[in-house]
């Protein structure tokens, strides 16, 4: 099964993407926390995405396509995507479905997760992230047990340098309109699920599930 996770910035596509992928045996691909890692890294990408990422904007497209196009050619792509953060522009989505057929395989489903925007700011706000496993905390919403230790393995906690408002704010006005662009181009293909993302994140997890009950791996959509 190859699933895109779409959503505004703190929708939880992270979230749902970390359970989903386990659950249903795919590989979660954050195109975010790729252009991180190299950014950490301080390789040239990372350097070159992080002017873009602080300003609240789109790293280009061309950078982000021929990243991502690598990570799925790679063999433990073959098992099935839970992509999360990609596409983000029309472009992009024209790439990926390109590059898929290219493959004999294409997207089965897209998973649109729809928050309120006022939510998001304080979503992004209070989160904190494992510096070390990636596992994703609230302040409010879901503590960690211990202030700044992963419950999961112990790393330390950070906050992301572009969830400052000021930069919520940008990376919001960034997102809006190709996120609508998207859901229409998915819409179109018949592969369009919108997902209410509010409430509790294991009963957005179920509404997740439910949305994919009907959908299978390599089926042919107009
Ligand atoms: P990326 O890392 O993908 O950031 P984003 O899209 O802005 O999304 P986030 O990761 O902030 O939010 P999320 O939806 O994953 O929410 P999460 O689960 O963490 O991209 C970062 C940057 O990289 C971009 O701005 C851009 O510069 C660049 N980039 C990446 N991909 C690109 C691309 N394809 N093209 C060009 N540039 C690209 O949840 C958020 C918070 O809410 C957490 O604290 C969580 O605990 C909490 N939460 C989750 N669910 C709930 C719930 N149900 N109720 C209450 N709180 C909840
Ligand atoms: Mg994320
Ligand atoms: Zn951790």
């Amino acid at each position: 099964m190859r699933l895109i996770l779409l959503g505004l910035p703190g929708a939880g596509k992270g979230t749902q993407a970390k359970i989903l992928a386990k659950e249903q045996g795919l590989l979660h691909i954050s195109t975010g926390d790729m252009f991180r890692e190299a950014a950490a890294e301080g390789t040239e990408l990372g350097k070159k995405a992080q002017e873009f990422m602080s300003a609240g904007a789109l790293v280009p497209d061309e950078v982000t396509i021929g990243m991502l196009l690598e990570r799925i050619a790679k063999p433990d792509a073959a098992a099935g995507l839970m992509l999360d953060g990609f596409p983000r522009t029309i472009p992009q989505a024209e790439a990926l479905d390109q590059a898929l057929a290219g493959q004999g395989s294409q997207i089965d489903a897209v998973l649109y997760i729809m928050v309120p925007e006022a939510e998001l700011m304080e979503r992004l706000t209070g989160r904190w992230s494992c510096s070390q496993c990636g596992a994703i905390y609230h302040t409010q919403t879901k503590p960690p047990k211990t202030s700044g230790v992963c419950d999961e393995c112990g790393g330390t906690l950070t906050q992301r340098a572009d969830d400052q408002p000021e930069t919520v704010k940008a990376r919001l006005d960034t997102n809006r309109a190709w996120t609508e662009q998207l859901a229409d181009f998915y819409g179109k293909q018949g592969k369009l699920h919108e997902i209410d993302g509010t409430g509790e994140p294991s009963d957005i997890t179920q509404r997740l599930l439910s949305a994919l009950q009907g959908v299978s791996a390599g089926s042919e959509k107009a």
